[in-house]
């Protein structure tokens, strides 16, 4: 008797240990419950071996023993499980929901806030950038204007010459002029002559209708040392009026006597 007392001492000084333990690390009620009562538990079964040993038995009885304590082991945990409180899912979803529901306001009313103040800022930066736009324009309009006047030697007119030079530059890429020609040391193949000189020998304009007529003009003694690739008569066909000048204007600028252009002779 007094060992049962001693060993039930100690179930209930390690289930309150447990159930302190567990109340200081924030566990539910039910689990610092659960703890003691396993902590009971084991103080239970250390009880049971100290118990008188029963005397073998076998046959009918034993059968009836073994049902007898399934029945008891059944119900006892059947009635604890139920005893613990019951877990409804929907009920846990509500209770969530309660919770989270005015954070979730909170959220969206923030979000929207947000947003609102993202497109008030675009929208300020828009206006800031009209602003900038127009002061700019501002500025454009005298320039113009004196340009039009032609006081002073026009910055729009080197500009735009700047840009028909860039424009030829850009047709002798395109019409691939520089498959038979070479200039600036690059192309040729040595199908036509080399065109650095060609501004020397002629001018824009007859560059211009040898491009559109290659029958026009021949380099003298070219076709002599060099058969084939006669220059294709389909410039006229692929090329705007306005490539043909801009094109014909920039190799006029080419004036390098340091390399032997043929001497081009007018044909018609
Ligand atoms: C398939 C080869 C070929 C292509 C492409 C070609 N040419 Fe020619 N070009 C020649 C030949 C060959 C000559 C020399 C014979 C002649 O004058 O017809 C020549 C002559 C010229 C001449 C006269 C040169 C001189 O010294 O008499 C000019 C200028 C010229 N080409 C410009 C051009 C331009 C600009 C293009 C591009 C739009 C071009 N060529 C495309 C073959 C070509």
């Amino acid at each position: 008797m007094g060992n049962v007392i001693k060993k039930s001492i100690v179930g209930i000084v390690v289930g309150g240990i447990l159930f302190g333990a567990t109340n200081a690390l924030g566990f539910p009620f039910v689990f610092q419950a659960l703890f003691f009562g396993y902590a009971m538990l084991g103080a239970i079964v250390f009880i049971i071996l100290d118990l008188p040993t029963l005397k073998p038995f076998g046959g009918v009885k034993a059968v009836g023993a073994l049902i007898v304590f399934y029945s008891i082991l059944s119900v006892t945990f059947i009635a604890v499980g139920s005893m613990w409180p019951q877990y409804d899912p929907e009920d846990e979803k509500g209770k969530i929901d309660k919770i989270l529901k005015p954070k979730r306001e909170q959220y969206e009313a923030g979000k929207v806030d947000v947003l609102l103040q993202r497109a008030k800022a675009l929208d300020e930066k828009a206006k800031e950038l009209t602003a900038r736009l127009q002061a700019l324009g501002a500025a454009q309009a005298p320039a113009d204007q004196k340009a039009g006047g032609g006081a002073a030697p026009s910055a729009t007119t080197a500009a735009a010459s700047g840009d028909l030079a860039k424009l030829g530059e850009e047709q002798w890429q395109l019409q691939e002029c520089y498959n038979c020609h070479k200039l600036n040391g690059e192309g040729g193949k040595k199908r036509g002559p080399e065109l650095d000189n060609i501004g020397n020998l002629l001018t824009a304009e007859e560059i211009a209708k040898k491009i559109l007529d290659p029958k026009s003009y021949k380099a003298e003694g070219f076709e002599k040392e060099f058969e084939k690739g006669k220059m294709p008569d389909k410039y006229k066909d692929l090329m705007e009026p306005g490539d043909v000048q801009a094109l014909a204007g920039w190799l006029a600028g080419y004036k390098n006597a340091s390399v032997n252009t043929p001497k081009p002779i007018k044909m018609k």
